[in-house]
């Protein structure tokens, strides 16, 4: 039995996820402290408030530097992560930053010079890792069972509602830069050491570009890996308004020399309709009368519980911390890969031209 270490945790970003992360952080046994900071005094008091955390601020500096302070999840909006984040690594704790590391390759850059230079104990929230069925994914293919991998897709949709809340919150937010790049990272996850190096994507705009986003409805992009495999990866945000997902409705399938391996991740064997209307975790006036249960993409509360791949991750990296159990959450060269990833299918889907990568 290991000794287990006590966490002082600093939650910058008070926000959803930072909420989340604080109230599983709160369930932890490991978890002695928690103090929080928001820009926005209100979502740093609302969040003390509810968790009952020993502090709260608005000066993030202030918060990481407690002396109770040996942990740190970077929670703020994503393009607010680099700042907090550069200054978190001189703190020299292990920090958690929320996907993607960075909306720009230049701040990805400055972030990996850091935490390379200092040796940083830096993992990334690529939750999806944390999904069960992808996890079983991945354990299939550690023992070996779809032989090597030649091919691979995944297609990942969602309402127009919840694009147009991310593309508010940031233009580069964007479903590629946002949300597929989940789907970028599970892959480089699955098909471990075979880096991307060259994207050719397509898009079409539609009612995204027509409310004043310059942003496609559809994108399409297919990836080479270093050894020759293809990978097809696509996404809509624009599916109608009232779309019954209130989170990815995803497919992935991997295509082996040995064998082939199927996920059906949309959800749709658990609708629920409910005339009293069901709430968007994301979207506060948002009601819809049909849901497709479990497709909420952090996770659903349960009789008390958080259950679903937050829950998994946030518990995975803390048991880490306390205890030196490895966990699989994405590291810098993998997020710095991944947003490039994202960057060039954005790129190619723009110029028409196909876009080389060079693995780092
Ligand atoms: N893994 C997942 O399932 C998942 C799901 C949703 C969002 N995310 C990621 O989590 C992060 C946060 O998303 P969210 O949905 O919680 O956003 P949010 O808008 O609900 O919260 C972000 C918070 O950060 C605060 N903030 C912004 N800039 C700040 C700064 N410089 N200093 C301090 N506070 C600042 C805002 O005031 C806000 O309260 C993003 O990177 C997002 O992509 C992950």
């Amino acid at each position: 039995m290991q000794a287990k270490k006590e966490i002082g945790l600093a939650i910058v970003g008070s926000g959803r996820i930072g909420t989340l992360r604080g109230k599983l952080a709160k369930m932890h046994p490991s978890v002695r402290f928690i103090a929080v900071s928001d820009a926005n005094p209100e979502a740093a008091e609302k969040l003390a408030k509810t968790i009952g955390a020993d502090y709260w601020t608005t000066d993030n500096l202030e918060v990481m530097s407690l002396p109770e302070v040996n942990a740190i999840d970077i929670a703020t909006s994503e393009h607010e992560h680099t700042v907090p984040l550069l200054a978190a690594l001189d703190r020299g704790v292990p920090v958690l930053v929320e996907k993607p590391i960075a909306l720009l390759e230049e701040d990805a850059k400055l972030v990996i010079a850091k935490a390379e230079a200092l040796n940083s104990d830096l993992h990334i929230g690529y939750s999806r890792r944390y999904k069960n069925r992808y996890l079983i994914a991945k354990e299939q293919i550690v023992q070996g069972r779809l032989g090597v991998i030649t091919g691979a897709c995944a297609r990942l949709y969602n309402s127009r509602s919840q694009c147009f809340a991310m593309l508010k919150r940031n233009k580069g937010a964007t479903p590629v830069v946002d949300a597929l790049t989940y789907y970028v990272d599970l892959m480089g996850w699955l098909l471990a050491d075979n880096p991307v190096v060259e994207v050719f994507a397509k898009g079409q705009k539609g009612v995204i570009h027509a409310a004043g986003y310059d942003t496609e409805d559809v994108t399409w992009a297919i990836l080479t890996c270093k050894d020759g495999a293809v990978v097809n990866l696509g996404v809509s945000y624009a599916l109608p308004e009232k779309w019954p997902s209130v989170g990815h409705s995803a497919r992935v399938e991997l295509l082996g020399t040995h064998g082939t391996l199927l996920i059906n991740d949309d959800h749709t064997d658990q609708i629920m309709q409910t005339d009293i209307g069901f709430p968007h975790v994301y979207l506060s006036d948002h009601k819809i009368e049909t849901v497709f249960l479990e497709s909420s993409t952090p996770g659903d509360w349960a009789l008390g519980d958080f259950l679903g791949p937050i829950a998994d991750e946030t518990r995975a990296w803390l048991d880490y911390l306390s205890t030196g159990k490895p966990c699989n959450l994405a590291k810098p060269r993998d997020a710095i890969r991944t947003l490039a990833v994202t960057l060039a299918i954005e790129e190619s889907a723009r110029t028409g031209k196909t876009v080389y990568l060079t693995p780092n």
